[in-house]
Parts: structure tokens; sequence; C-alpha cells
């Protein structure tokens, strides 16, 4: 009972680094004597000091931790990385108690953490509150189990299943609204969480997007686009340089700026070339975010790890229809409805596979 509510802090912990700690996966850790928190800490950014080493050096008195137990969601490394392994300085300050979450997903390293403590004498608990942690960290997990990204589709709908007017590349229409100032720092708000968004050539074209991150602190993350002929107008916001952008074209392979130009082969699995590239690049999620076809692409090959939808109280009668999820075995994993000043309702709704993360 007791490690299940200090592994819930560390996992409140470790949330604290999801904007800022990717490549590296989310770690929170807690010291507890006699019941009390005596310290904590969490992994801030990659290349900067794990979990364990800030809650250790956070404990005013460091005494007291020969007498007590380190909580952590992640098992801790045993190997020396851009830091010296976090399960020496367990050993070295004499922590006699720790409970693990979840082992490394690493099957190589998985457990050898586990082992070195055990070994020095430690006694070590593992698979507290197991499938919160490993849930915590699916990016992560999915990334290096699958070399993949973690992949997010998000889109926003009417009530009766459009995402826009029908509109074709050159008309001069504007795209319909349907998110509203609140909904739309929600997806900035995400896109600090994403390491990558990408979008199909024609939103590219008619909605020309910034997609970049200007309602909500953090780093926006990098652009992709499809663009088979190089159709892109030069002067659209995603070829102005000043965000990592990645072109995926049959007509170039090229760096020039903040700008590739990325060859693939048109005639072949075009989802699967762009996600070995993004793997290539260490980038671990990507939100996918749009249009119609792009999401077909998607969800006809299986490829998704998420689906997040906003759905607006209008009805516009015909457009573009919203990806149809009949027949998709999904489950809802959040619903949230926003009741804004006008009195239009918002439904907010996060679908994952019902198969889960395994
Ligand atoms: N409501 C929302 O949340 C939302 C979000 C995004 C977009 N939208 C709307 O969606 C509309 C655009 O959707 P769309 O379906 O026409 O265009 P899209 O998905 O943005 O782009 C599709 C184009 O991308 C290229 N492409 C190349 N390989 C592809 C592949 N494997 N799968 C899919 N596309 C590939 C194709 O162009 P080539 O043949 O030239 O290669 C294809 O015609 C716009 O009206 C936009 O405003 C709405």
């Amino acid at each position: 009972m007791m490690d299940s509510i200090f592994m819930k802090r560390c996992l409140q912990l470790a949330a604290n680094g999801r904007a800022t700690c990717a490549p590296n996966p989310m770690v929170g850790a807690v010291a507890v004597h006699q019941g009390l928190i005596i310290g904590e800490g969490w992994h801030r950014k990659a290349g900067e000091l794990h979990a364990e080493p800030n809650a250790i050096h956070s404990v005013k008195n460091p005494e007291l931790l020969k007498a007590s137990t380190l909580y952590v969601n992640l098992e801790p490394c045993s190997h020396v990385g851009k830091t010296p392994p976090c399960v020496d300085l367990i050993i070295e300050k004499q922590i006699p108690r720790v409970v693990v979450g979840c082992l490394d997903p690493f099957p190589q390293v998985s457990g050898r953490g586990v082992s070195k403590l055990r070994a020095a004498g430690i006694d070590v608990t593992v698979g507290v509150e197991e499938a919160a942690c490993m849930d915590l960290n699916r990016h992560f997990i999915r990334f290096h189990r699958e070399k993949r990204p973690y992949i997010i589709l998000k889109w926003a709908q009417t009530a009766d299943g459009f995402l826009d007017f029908s509109r074709i590349p050159g008309d001069q229409k504007q795209s319909l609204k349907i998110s509203t100032p609140f909904t739309q720092m929600l997806v900035h708000k995400l896109r600090t969480e994403c390491d990558v968004v990408l979008v199909g050539t024609n939103t590219a074209i008619l909605d020309n997007p910034a997609l970049t991150v200007r309602f909500w602190t953090g780093k926006s993350p990098v652009r992709a686009v499809l663009d088979r002929q190089m159709m892109l107008p030069k002067d659209s916001v995603l070829l102005n340089g000043r965000i990592p952008t990645i072109v995926y074209t049959s007509k170039t392979d090229r760096e020039e700026g903040n700008i590739s130009w990325v060859h693939i082969d048109f005639n072949e699995n075009v989802i699967s070339q762009i996600l070995h590239d993004l793997y290539s690049r260490n980038l671990q999620t990507l939100l996918v975010e749009g249009g119609t076809s792009i999401y077909a692409s998607f969800l006809r090959m299986g490829l998704w790890d998420e689906i997040r939808t906003e759905t607006s109280s209008q009805c516009i009668g015909h457009g573009i229809s919203a990806p149809d999820l009949s027949g998709i075995s999904l489950f809802e994993k959040e619903s949230m409805d926003f009741d804004e000043n006008s009195g239009a309702c918002r439904k907010i709704r996060i679908f994952r596979p019902s198969s889960g993360l395994n």
C-alpha cells in the first residue's frame, strides 16, 4: 500500500520531464525514511542528472539514507552513459531498500541494474504500479521495441463528421474553423510533447500551417511534410527555415539550412519509409496533423498508437469526411467535455488500440 503511494509520487515527478527529457524516458525518484519523504527528484533533460541522484542529493541529512527506501519508476541504470551509473550511487549511499516500478525496456540491459543492487545486498522490490510505469513511458518503449516513433493521429471534426469544407489546392476558400482558442492551446501543448509533426501535401498547400508552438511554453517539434512533386509554394511557412523541417519528395535529396529534402520512393510504401527515416533521426513521438489521406494511410496500415479527436457541435452537411473509425479495434482512454462561454460544446476524446502497449 505505502509502496504504491510512493511509486505514484515517482510517476507525478517523472511527468515533469514530459516536454524536456526526450529522447530519454521520464523518471522520478523518491527517498522515504520512516514513512516520510526526505528527498525527491526527476530527470529534467537528456544529458543532465538522472532522477535517482537528483532525489539523493536533495536529502538534507544524507545519514538518513542508510535507513531509507528509494522508489523509482524505472530500473536504475548500471551502465556509464552521459552520467555515472545510478546503481553505484545507491550502493555508495548504503540505501538498504529500492522499489522499482518496471524494468528497463532494453532486453540487453533489462534486469542488470536490479541484479547489481541485489549483489550489493540491497533489498529490491520490482513491479510496483508496473502497468502505470510502462504506460508513462509508452512512447520510449514503443520507439525502442518496434524501432519506429510512437504515432498520434489528431484531428478536429464537426458533429456530423467533417474535417473541412470540400477544397482542393488552388482554392482561395478559408478552412473551416473547428477548434477554439482553448483547444488550440491544448494542441500546442501536445506539440511540445512530440518530436515531429507531419502533414500531407494538400494540408500544407491549402492551410499553409506553421505547426509551431505559440500558445504554450516549450519547444516546437521538427516539421515534416509530404511533397512528392515539390508543389509547395516557396513562400510556404513550412519552408521558412525557422524550425528544422523535413520534406519527403521524389525530386531531390539535399539540405539547406534547417530544411532537409529527403528522397523517398513513392512507388513503395511511403509511410514505412517516413517512419524509418524518423527512427534514424531519433525522433520518438510523431504527431500526424492531417489531412484525410494521410490519416487513412496510417489507419489502413494499423500504424497508430493514439487517436485524439475534437468534436464541435457545428454541422456543415457536406465536406471532407473525418476518418471512419468503425471497424477499428480501439478503446476510449479519456473523454473531456468543454463548455465554451459561447455555449458551444467541445468533446475531446483519446483512443488507444484495444490490444494495448504490448
Ligand atoms: N480538421 C482537421 O483536424 C484537419 C487537419 C488536417 C487537415 N485538414 C483538412 O484536410 C484537407 C486535406 O486533406 P487531404 O486528404 O486532401 O490531403 P492531405 O492528406 O493533406 O495530403 C494528401 C496528399 O499527400 C500526398 N501523399 C503522398 N503519399 C501519400 C500517402 N502514402 N498517403 C497519403 N497521402 C500521400 C498525396 O499528394 P500527391 O499525389 O501530390 O503525392 C496526397 O494527395 C484540407 O482541407 C485540410 O484543411 C483538416
